[in-house]
Parts: structure tokens; C-alpha cells; sequence
């Protein structure tokens, strides 16, 4: 193969990998509907930037994020974020 045929085909290579790894990236979550989470029962925050977590303490968010993160995520990042190995640990 000529030097520049090789080098069109290397670099048509390092292009397609380059694809095939974004792609994967991308779609690392799947082509998934997440379950639906209600949050009715939360304050409405309004438009103002927050310097700190609104729902911190707040018994009834920490209970609709459980129950949202234990139905979309637990099965592939674990119980508890804590992942037995098939997706990162979110700790
Ligand atoms: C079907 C399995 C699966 C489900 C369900 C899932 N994830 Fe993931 N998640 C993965 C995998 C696999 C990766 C690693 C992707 C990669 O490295 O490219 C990942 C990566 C992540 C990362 C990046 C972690 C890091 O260290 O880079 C975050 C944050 C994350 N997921 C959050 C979530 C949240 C929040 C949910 C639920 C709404 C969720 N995931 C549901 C499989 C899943």
C-alpha cells in the first residue's frame, strides 16, 4: 500500500474509532424511559439561582429522591449509590 493511500486509510480509522467511542459514550444510558417521579408535593423554587441544596432536610424530597433514584438507577449503580461493579459507583 502507498504511503499516502496508508496514510488516508490510518486516519479514516482513528475517525471511525473516534465515532464508535462517542457513540458508546453517549449512549452509555441506553435508549431508556425513565420511570415518571412526582414531585407535586415540593415547594415550587421559583427562578433565583441557589447557593445551596433547597431540599436539604426536607424529609418528603429526600423520600421522592429515593424512591426516583431506587426505580432509575439502583439496578445498574446499586443500592445506596453503592455499585456492586456493572456502572460507576455514584458515591
Ligand atoms: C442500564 C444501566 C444504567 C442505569 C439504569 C443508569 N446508569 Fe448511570 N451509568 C451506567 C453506566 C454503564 C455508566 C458508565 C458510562 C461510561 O463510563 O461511559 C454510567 C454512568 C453514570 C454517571 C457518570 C459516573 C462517572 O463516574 O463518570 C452518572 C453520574 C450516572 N451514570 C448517573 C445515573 C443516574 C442519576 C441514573 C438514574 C436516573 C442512572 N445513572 C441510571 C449505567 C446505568
Amino acid at each position: 500500500m502507498p504511503a499516502r493511500s496508508a496514510l488516508r486509510f490510518s486516519s479514516r480509522l482513528t475517525a471511525l474509532l473516534a465515532g464508535v467511542m462517542l457513540a458508546g459514550a453517549a449512549l452509555a444510558h441506553g435508549d431508556v424511559t425513565p420511570q415518571a417521579v412526582d414531585t407535586h408535593e415540593l415547594p415550587s423554587l421559583g427562578d433565583g439561582w441557589r447557593d445551596q441544596n433547597p431540599f436539604r432536610g426536607n424529609d418528603t424530597a429526600i423520600k421522592i429522591g429515593s424512591s426516583a433514584y431506587n426505580q432509575n438507577c439502583a439496578r445498574c449503580h446499586g443500592l445506596e449509590a453503592i455499585s456492586g461493579g456493572i456502572a460507576p459507583d455514584l458515591r
